[in-house]
Order: C-alpha cells, then sequence, then structure tokens
C-alpha cells in the first residue's frame, strides 16, 4: 500500500463507525466491560456474553489496536522473508476481522481469505465489511464452520488439501483453555501451509501464551521465522521475571479515543504485544545469524545499549561511539529490530 492511500483498516474503521447506532456512553460502557473481561479472565472461560455494544466497543476501540499490532508483525515477517507473496488466508478466532483487514493492506497478492469465528454478531460484521468493499472484487471469501473439538471435520478440511499460505490466530490463545490452546496449534499447524503468525497482548500472561505455543510448535516440528532468530530454550522461560514483548505505535481516531480514554487528547497510543511467527517447514534462512532487541535501547553519553537475545541467551551489548560505523548503525535500531551479529 503506498503511504498515501487510506488503508482498508482505516476504511473499515470508518464503515463500523457509519454502521453503529449506540451511543458514546453505551459504546464507553461496552469498552470499559470487555476490558475488565479480558483483564480480569485468564482464559475466556469467565462469562461475558457479548452483547451488541460490546462487538461494536471492540470493532472501534479494540481492533485498531490489534490490527496496529498486525502491521507491526507483517513488517518484521517482510523484513525475513520478503519475497513472500501469500494467495490465501486463514483468519482464526477472527472476530470483526481485524486480520483479514490488516493482511489485505500488505499483501496485495491475496485471492481466497477464511475466516473461523464463533461469535454471529462479529460474523455480520465481517460480512457487512465484504459486502460494502469486496462485493465486485475477485476476492474469495469463505466462513469456515468447524468446531474446535471436532477433529473429523479439521481431517475432513485437511483432506481436502484445504491450506493456507498465511495463518493467523490474533488474541485468541488467551480466550482458551490450555489443553484448547493445544488444540487449536494442532488445527492452525494442519491447514498452515505457509506462515503462521501468533500475537497475544505484551503482558506475562500473553507472553505465557505464545511461550507455551513456541514449546508445542518446536516439538510438532515448526520452524521459527521470528521473533525469536533460534529454536533453542527460550531464556526468558527461567530468567528474572522478564517476559518478550514489543511496541506498536497505532493512531487513534476521533471514535477511538472518545470511547477508550475521554482524558487523552493524544492522536496516538503505544500497543505493547507478543508473538510468533513459524512455518511448518523450513525457508530459506535470510541471514547466517543474528539476534533480536528485545527492550527500548538506551542512549548514553558515548554509547549505545541494546538488549537482545539469541541463541546464547539474553544479553547486553556496549556499542561505542569508538566503533564507528557499528554505532550508526546501532543509531538506528529500534526495540524489537534485528540486530546483526559482525
Ligand atoms: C479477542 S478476540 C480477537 C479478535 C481478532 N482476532 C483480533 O485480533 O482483533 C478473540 C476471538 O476469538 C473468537 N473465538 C474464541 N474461541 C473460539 C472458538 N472456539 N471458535 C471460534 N472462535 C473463537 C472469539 O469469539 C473472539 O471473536
Amino acid at each position: 500500500m503506498k503511504e498515501t492511500e487510506t488503508s482498508i483498516v482505516e476504511q473499515v474503521q470508518g464503515l463500523i463507525e457509519n454502521l453503529c447506532n449506540d451511543s458514546d456512553a453505551q459504546l464507553e460502557k461496552g469498552y470499559e466491560e470487555i476490558s475488565l473481561h479480558y483483564r480480569s479472565s485468564s482464559t475466556s472461560s469467565s462469562s461475558l456474553k457479548f452483547s451488541p455494544s460490546h462487538i461494536w466497543a471492540y470493532a472501534l476501540a479494540r481492533m485498531p489496536a490489534t490490527c496496529g499490532v498486525a502491521t507491526s508483525i507483517l513488517k518484521r515477517l517482510i523484513e525475513i522473508q520478503p519475497d513472500f507473496s501469500p494467495d490465501s488466508l486463514l483468519d482464526l478466532g477472527s472476530g470483526p476481522g481485524s486480520m483479514i483487514w490488516s493482511s489485505l493492506d500488505e499483501f496485495s497478492s491475496l485471492k481466497k481469505i477464511a475466516y473461523w469465528e464463533a461469535h454471529p454478531l462479529f460474523k455480520n460484521l465481517v460480512t457487512s465489511v465484504r459486502e460494502a468493499f469486496f462485493a465486485q472484487s475477485k476476492l474469495d471469501f469463505e466462513e469456515i464452520g468447524v468446531t474446535l473439538e471436532d477433529s473429523s471435520q479439521w481431517t475432513q478440511f485437511h483432506a481436502a488439501k484445504t491450506q493456507f499460505d498465511m495463518v493467523w490466530a490474533s488474541y485468541v490463545l488467551g480466550e482458551l483453555s490450555d489443553s484448547d490452546q493445544r488444540l487449536l496449534l494442532d488445527r492452525a499447524l494442519m491447514v498452515t501451509r505457509g506462515i503462521l503468525v501468533l500475537s497475544e497482548p505484551g503482558t506475562p500472561e500473553g507472553f505465557k501464551n505464545i511461550r507455551q505455543a513456541r514449546s508445542l510448535l518446536l516439538e510438532s516440528g515448526a520452524h521459527i521465522l521470528a521473533p525469536c532468530t533460534h529454536a533453542q530454550g527460550c531464556p526468558m522461560e527461567t530468567s528474572s521475571g522478564d517476559w518478550c514483548h514489543f511496541p506498536a505505535l497505532l493512531e487513534r481516531r476521533d471514535i477511538h479515543r472518545r470511547i477508550k480514554n475521554k482524558a487523552s487528547s493524544l492522536p496516538w497510543e503505544v500497543e505493547k504485544y507478543a508473538y510468533l511467527i513459524v512455518s511448518p517447514r523450513e525457508l530459506a534462512p535470510y541471514v547466517i545469524e543474528t539476534t533480536r532487541i528485545i527492550k527500548n535501547p538506551l542512549r548514553r553519553k558515548g554509547h549505545r545499549i541494546l538488549d537482545i537475545c539469541s541463541s546464547s541467551g539474553e544479553e547486553r551489548v556496549v556499542v561505542s561511539k569508538k566503533n564507528g560505523g557499528l554505532y550508526k548503525k546501532s543509531l538506528k535500531k529500534n526495540w524489537g529490530d534485528i540486530w546483526e551479529i559482525e
């Protein structure tokens, strides 16, 4: 997408704002309730029944953040797989279709979109967006009506050679029990031909779900592409309470700001996330040996401090001005970037 074009995510946000007849007060209340629900429950077993106001509030004030996270992750993906050009996408636990709209912004190659979602009101919202924007397009949309538990349906799915170049499960693991997370990951891997992406909140709990997924996926033979630059044990499993997370900077529309945080007039916010990009098969390595910057780099007089994670674990690297080119390179690096070992 060109910088000057209105993104699909923005257009979808505008459409949803027009479709929604709830007052700001209803949306604010809906948002407070879903926030409380997500903050208070480690799994979906908690019992908030999503009402229409919750769905609108999610789409108008939460989806911008999950889409912002997706954009940030997709940039990482493109950085390491620049030739990746998916034809097909499956969005697992699509909610209002957040990953669909974000992925369409990044990949004009997409021709086939499938989504899997339990909530009828979220499904209706995806249908409304499809009808408004894609009725005349050649994009093929399909809702996948299988239940998580029914392995025969997934096996049939697989037997029909239904696999996708890209599969997303964004902010879904945290809604599932440990055993259902395992099931979802098995199913997801089964239907992934190219890349599987997982994203979760950048909290200790979100990271715990990503770390567990990482272990399970490695055991199943998957190959990790990011954020880890290695397949060794995760150093943060044992270390000092650290959790691997990254920032995504996102713009806030007026309605987003009004619903979420009236007190703040900032037109942007930072959403922290944890993520994992894997592939069922080994893809060509993009560089021989790299590390990932896992905290905000510190700028000090005459040197820069980078906290990195590599196959040797977590490490602090000090790059001094005396290192010349390397120091200059370090100034361009941010939290979440790759740091090549020289
Ligand atoms: C927090 S929302 C995330 C929505 C979207 N992926 C995003 O990132 O904005 C999680 C979604 O997963 C869906 N979900 C949870 N368990 C599911 C299941 N067993 N089958 C289908 N959808 C499920 C929920 O209905 C909800 O829409």
